[in-house]
């Protein structure tokens, strides 16, 4: 990137191609055997997609359920002034990574920060596994300032990868799958349903954000998948087998 691609506004283009998706399955795939690499990946995507929704450079963004600090690291290399909010602390120390230097272990139900306190709330793949998602949605939208924005992304439970580690067997059901992990593997799943990781539909969200009169939506949009299957997320149903991975970009009114 040269500062000529540098918009007006401080944002940045980004294209959401198809062979950016398959290189972030490529990456996805080497998930177990080189984490480094796939959230490094997927930091550096994530980082340059959210340029292309506001300018980072001076600005304060909290990354809730940051877990080891990938995001944060890419956030802070784009300019940002970056806090992690998690509740769990080994998880902060996931890969043999330190915790993050500002790191705050709380949880996302409850953000210990003040309300309007940050330019953007930040979250990658923590919805689906809280109980209660409208109050983490909600506090999301609490400490973003006016003007601010939340990037929400989570993935879907009907998605082929709802069931993370116990996919596809999710499709016959959580507790199945969970059940079925365990008689396998001796040891009950790291994403175990009903306790770290819930059926997150988009529907739900979607309803969420026609509900609130204090956000409107810049974007929605599935994130890992090219520009042309964006409409995707209008048609009841079949978004939440497809989407896979569902973004809110939401602008906090006044
Ligand atoms: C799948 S990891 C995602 C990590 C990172 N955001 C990413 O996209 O790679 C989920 C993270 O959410 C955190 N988490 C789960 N429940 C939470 C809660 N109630 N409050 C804050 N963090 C939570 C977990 O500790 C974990 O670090």
């Amino acid at each position: 990137m040269t500062s000529a691609d540098v918009r007006p506004d401080g944002t940045v283009p980004f294209r959401a191609t198809l062979g950016r998706s398959a290189g972030l399955f490529a990456a996805f795939r080497a998930e177990q055997s080189d984490p480094a690499r796939f959230y490094g990946t997927l930091a550096r995507d994530t980082v340059a997609q959210l340029r292309s929704y506001t300018p980072l450079d001076g600005r304060l963004v909290v990354d809730v359920g940051g877990g080891p600090g990938y995001f944060a690291d890419e956030l802070r290399a784009a300019g940002a002034r970056c806090l992690c909010v998690d509740s769990d602390a080994h998880e902060m120390r996931l890969h043999g990574r330190e915790a993050d230097t500002h790191g705050i272990q709380g949880s996302a139900l409850e953000l210990p920060l003040r309300s309007g306190a940050v330019d953007v709330c930040f979250s990658s793949n923590v919805l689906e596994h809280v109980p209660d998602r409208a109050r983490m949605a909600d506090e999301m939208v609490r400490v973003t300032r006016p003007g601010g924005l939340v990037y929400l992304s989570y993935t879907l439970w009907l998605s082929p990868w709802g069931g993370h580690e116990t996919s596809p067997w999710h499709y016959l059901g959580g507790s199945y799958a969970a059940e079925r992990f365990a008689r396998r593997h001796g040891r009950r799943p790291k994403n175990d349903f009903g306790r770290t990781m819930y059926a997150a539909h988009a529907g739900e969200t979607l309803r969420w954000v026609r509900g609130r009169t204090d956000v409107e939506p810049v974007d929605i949009r599935p994130r890992y998948l090219p520009g042309w299957a964006k409409p995707v997320v209008r048609v009841p149903v079949l978004r939440e087998f497809v989407t896979w991975n569902l973004l809110l970009v939401l602008r906090r009114l006044g």
